[in-house]
C-alpha cells in the first residue's frame, strides 16, 4: 500500500493522443477515487498560459530556438513552483500534458540545441521532480497531423515539417528505451478503443493497490 501521490506525465507528438489519453486517465482516477489534477504545458498557470500563446501563435518575427528553449522553461517553472509541487504536497496526483521530456525532444533533437544546455536548465529549475510515470503515445507524425487537421489551423509548433517530427519522435523512443521503469510506450495507430484499453491497462499496473 502507497500514500505518496504520483506525478505522471503524457508525452508524444503532435495529435498523437494525448488529450483523448489525459479523458480515460480521468475518468479511471475518479473511479478509484484518487485525488488529482491535471495540468499541461506549456501553460498551466495564468502567467506561463500567456507564455504558452507566444510559443505557440503565429508571428511575423522569427521565434529563434534558444527563445523557445527558455520561454518553454520559463512557463515550465512557474508551473512547478506554483501548481505541480504544491499539488503533490497535498497529495493530489499530478497529470501534466507534457513535460521536460518535451523539450528534449523538441527543442533538442528538432531545433538542434545541445542536450546539455537543456540538462543544465534543467538540474537549476526542474532538480530532482521527475514524473514516476511517464506514458509516451506513438503514432507516425503524419497520422498525427492528419488527425489534428481536421480540427482546424496548425499552430506554429505543428507547422513545422514532418522530418522535424520525426526527429521528436526518434527521440521519444530513445528516451523510453533507455528508461524502461518510467515509460510506458502505446502505439496509437491503433483504434481508440485499443488504446483506451491500454491505456486502463497501464493504469492499473501504476495505481495498484494505492489507498488514500
Ligand atoms: N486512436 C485513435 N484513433 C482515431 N482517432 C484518434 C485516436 N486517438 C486520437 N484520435 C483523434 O485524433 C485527434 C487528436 O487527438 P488528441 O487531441 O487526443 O491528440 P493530442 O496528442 O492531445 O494532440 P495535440 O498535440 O494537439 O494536443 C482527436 O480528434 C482525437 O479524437
Ligand atoms: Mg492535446
Amino acid at each position: 500500500m502507497s500514500k505518496e501521490a504520483k506525478f505522471i506525465s503524457i508525452e508524444g507528438g503532435e495529435g498523437a493522443g494525448k488529450s483523448t489519453a489525459i479523458k480515460t486517465i480521468q475518468s479511471y482516477l475518479n473511479h478509484r477515487g484518487i485525488a488529482h489534477i491535471v495540468t499541461r504545458e506549456p501553460g498551466g498557470t495564468p502567467l506561463a498560459e500567456k507564455i504558452r500563446s507566444l510559443l505557440l501563435d503565429k508571428s511575423d518575427e522569427t521565434l529563434l530556438p534558444e527563445t523557445e528553449l527558455l520561454l518553454f522553461f520559463a512557463g515550465r517553472y512557474q508551473h512547478v513552483e506554483h501548481v505541480i509541487k504544491p499539488a503533490l504536497e497535498k497529495g493530489l496526483w499530478v497529470i501534466s500534458d507534457r513535460f521536460v521530456d518535451a523539450s528534449f525532444a523538441y527543442q533538442g533533437a528538432g531545433r538542434g540545441i545541445a542536450e546539455s544546455r537543456i540538462e543544465y536548465l534543467k538540474e537549476w529549475l526542474i532538480k530532482d521532480l521527475s514524473p514516476q510515470h511517464t506514458l509516451l503515445l506513438d503514432a507516425p507524425p503524419a497520422l498525427g497531423l492528419d488527425r489534428i487537421k481536421a480540427r482546424g489551423e496548425l499552430d506554429r509548433i505543428e507547422g513545422e515539417k514532418i522530418d522535424f517530427f520525426n526527429r521528436v519522435r526518434a527521440y521519444y523512443l530513445e528516451k523510453a528505451a533507455k528508461e524502461k521503469a518510467r515509460f510506458h510506450i502505446i502505439d496509437t495507430s491503433a483504434s481508440l478503443a485499443d488504446v483506451e484499453e491500454n491505456t486502463r491497462l497501464w493504469l492499473e499496473d501504476i495505481c495498484g493497490d494505492y489507498t488514500r
